[in-house]
């Protein structure tokens, strides 16, 4: 399917589920206050990818935290669950930054799923995805 509609209604803060969507895992986070704290209090020159990588965006936007998480929802985090370096599946809650560890050559993401140790070289992506309702995203 093009497109897939996801209740996330059941999705308990500080749980994520992952859907599939056009073949590929998408990762549906929903943020804890501290998760998104800290998000927030990192300086877009630190990072290693200072790009959003958001398709919902124009394509020069920073990837601040308010540019990778949900408009008006920023507890929400989707975003196309495959490591940029060679295309394995991160797993979450892991690593040092409340985010994901890739467990093919050891890349870190945080709670943005912004890359902060390579050799990934971007940020997860972020699919066009909205809101329909409150609780349903449709993603594609
Ligand atoms: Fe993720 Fe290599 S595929 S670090």
């Amino acid at each position: 399917l093009s497109t897939v509609e996801v209740d996330v209604g059941q999705v308990a803060e500080g749980q994520s589920i992952t859907v599939k969507w056009r073949g590929k895992p998408v990762f549906i986070r929903h943020r804890t206050p501290k998760e998104i704290d800290e998000a927030k209090s990192v300086p877009v020159a630190q990072l290693i990818d200072r790009d959003a990588r958001n398709a919902n965006l124009a394509s020069d936007a920073e990837a601040t935290d308010v540019n990778r998480s949900a408009p008006g929802k920023e507890a929400w985090l989707i975003m196309v669950g495959i490591c940029t370096h060679l295309g394995c599946v991160p797993l979450g809650e892991q690593g040092n930054y409340d985010g994901w560890f890739c467990p093919c050559h050891g890349s870190q993401y945080d709670s943005a799923g912004r890359v902060r140790v390579g050799p990934a070289p971007e940020n997860m992506h972020i699919p066009v995805y909205s809101f329909i309702s409150d609780t349903t995203v449709r993603i594609g």
